[in-house]
């Protein structure tokens, strides 16, 4: 049995910055947005709730508000990072989908 690959090193992301990567997510490959909050790292599946576009404006770009919050860049949807929900914008009370992750020995994995 091989090990599950990794998806990307924690140091390849920045504390408090997003990460865009690809993975196959019960069957299908997907691209997750990934946040780092020191050492743990928190992802989602790249799809807004709101019309189903990805969160990022170019690959991997994605807009973070002053408060603190992962916005949208389509409509402008904001979203918080610890749960993904959504606290304003057009599909307010909705939720990205969370995908669990670890983070081992320096990698994030799949959990
Ligand atoms: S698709 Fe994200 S706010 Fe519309």
């Amino acid at each position: 049995m091989t090990a599950a690959a990794a998806l990307i090193a924690l140091d390849a992301i920045a504390d408090g910055a997003f990460a865009e990567v690809e993975a196959v997510v019960e069957g299908d490959a997907d691209s997750l947005v990934l946040y780092r909050d020191g050492a743990q790292v928190r992802a989602f599946l790249n799809i807004c709730p709101h019309a189903g576009r990805r969160l990022d404006w170019a690959p991997g770009q994605f807009l973070k508000s002053r408060e603190g919050h992962l916005v949208c860049a389509a409509h402008g949807a904001s979203f918080a990072l610890d749960s993904g929900d959504c606290i304003a914008g057009p599909c307010k009370g909705d939720r990205l989908r969370a995908v669990p992750v670890d983070v081992r020995d320096g990698q994030v994995y799949l959990a």
